[in-house]
């Protein structure tokens, strides 16, 4: 999809596989060091403690990540994320940075209309919105009773909070209750979540053939439908995407060694010309399609930006990723004294490694007015 469609990376993963390379090397030699002393130590007569204090090298424990309280969270009060990664070269990267567990959903002062709009999404457009296959049923029922039993009340406690048996969950904001057990029906787990969250979550699996989408709930995808990515792999996925095949290899690679609790995040930006936050077409321009410059009417333009997750399921080793939209009015962005860098980085989607993603992101339409604008 569009949206992995970002999950770009070229610079990045090539860090990362250096530092998962050399993290390898250290980790098997102090592996083998441990094991070594231990064996040797058998023959002194050292105490018994001395080993047990040993680190645990055993890799097959289930790391349970930790979620720290935000205990005086106050939604209403929480302004929302501003992302300004303008770059004056646009290259296509997976350009990753480590998340924590903690940080795996974002809440601010939209989340009520926000949800208000995905509760009518996911009825008047049920399955372009969500749905799940056979193989991503048991992925869909790890993340429903992690996020509803666990994730939130833990992170968000006063807005969710557990009956005094666990068996029901409570949205203190939205007066809504669920039960903690996952519903059997998937789409109606995943309808749950996505009005009790805001931000989009695909489920992928490993494969022979590279990760797969096996189940979703997006309601605000960026010009694509989503429904066309379920059940499909990665390259399919991103076949619109421009140089898509520079980063593709990484990618799945990056997705099969992720870890358990060691989540990632990225973002990536767009600009629109129009208010709306479910737009399955448009935004985009598909290869062969005409377009031509356009006027556009600035109090309705806007910069879109996805801050976005990857983060390993423990049990089903499935892959989430999620991704948490932002419209930012671009008279805004000017009014920040940004004007020119973000002109500068919308001229720049033609000069790195992927020039096509200039027409892609439409900028063939927009781009000229936009950059008159900012730098006036
Ligand atoms: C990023 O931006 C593009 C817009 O060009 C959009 O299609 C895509 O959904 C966004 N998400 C990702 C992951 O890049
Ligand atoms: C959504 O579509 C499914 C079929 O895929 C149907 O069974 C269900 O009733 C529909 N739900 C709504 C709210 O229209």
């Amino acid at each position: 999809m569009d949206s992995f469609s970002h999950a770009r990376g070229l610079l990045m993963p090539i860090l990362l596989n250096q530092g998962f390379f050399v993290f390898l090397v250290l980790f098997s030699t102090i592996a083998v060091l441990q094991l070594l002393r231990t064996v040797l130590s058998r023959g002194t007569n050292k105490p018994l403690e001395s080993c047990l204090e040993k680190p645990k090298l055993d890799s097959s424990v289930v790391v349970v990540p930790t979620i720290n309280p935000l205990e005086e969270f106050r939604w209403e009060n929480e302004q929302q994320h501003k992302i300004r990664a303008f770059k004056p070269i646009y290259h296509i990267t997976m350009a990753v940075r480590s998340d924590t567990p903690s940080e795996l959903i974002t809440i601010d002062c939209e989340y009520l209309n926000r949800l208000g709009l995905r509760r009518e999404l996911l009825q008047s457009e049920n399955d372009t919105v969500h749905g799940c296959t056979s193989m991503g049923e048991d992925s869909v029922q790890e993340l429903y009773t992690y996020l509803i039993t666990d994730y939130l009340p833990s992170r968000y406690p006063t807005m969710f909070k557990l009956s005094h048996d666990k068996s029901m969950f409570f949205n203190l904001v939205t007066g809504e209750n669920h039960p903690t057990i996952p519903p059997r029906d998937p789409k109606a787990a995943l309808k749950i979540l996505g009005t009790t969250v805001e931000e989009d979550l695909f489920l992928l699996k490993n494969t022979p053939d590279g990760h797969q989408c096996v189940a979703f709930v997006c309601c605000f995808p960026s010009g694509w439908n989503p429904s066309s990515k379920l059940g499909a792999h990665m390259t399919k996925i991103h076949t619109t995407v421009p140089s898509y095949e520079k980063i593709g290899p990484s990618i799945e690679r990056f997705f099969s060694k992720l870890q358990v609790g060691k989540g990632v995040k990225r973002s990536n930006w767009t600009v629109q010309t129009h208010d709306k936050l479910f737009n399955v077409k448009g935004n985009h321009i598909r290869p062969g399609e005409e377009a031509e410059e356009e006027n556009i009417e600035i109090d309705k333009t806007f910069v879109r930006a996805e801050l976005q997750t990857l983060t390993r399921m423990p049990t089903t080793q499935a892959v989430l990723f999620s991704f948490k939209t932002y419209l930012y009015p671009i008279q805004g962005i000017k009014a920040e004294g940004l004007g020119t860098e973000f002109a500068d980085a919308i001229e720049g989607l033609q000069k790195g490694n992927a020039p096509g993603m200039w027409r892609y992101k439409g900028a063939i339409r927009w781009g000229k007015s936009v950059c008159d604008y900012l730098r006036a």
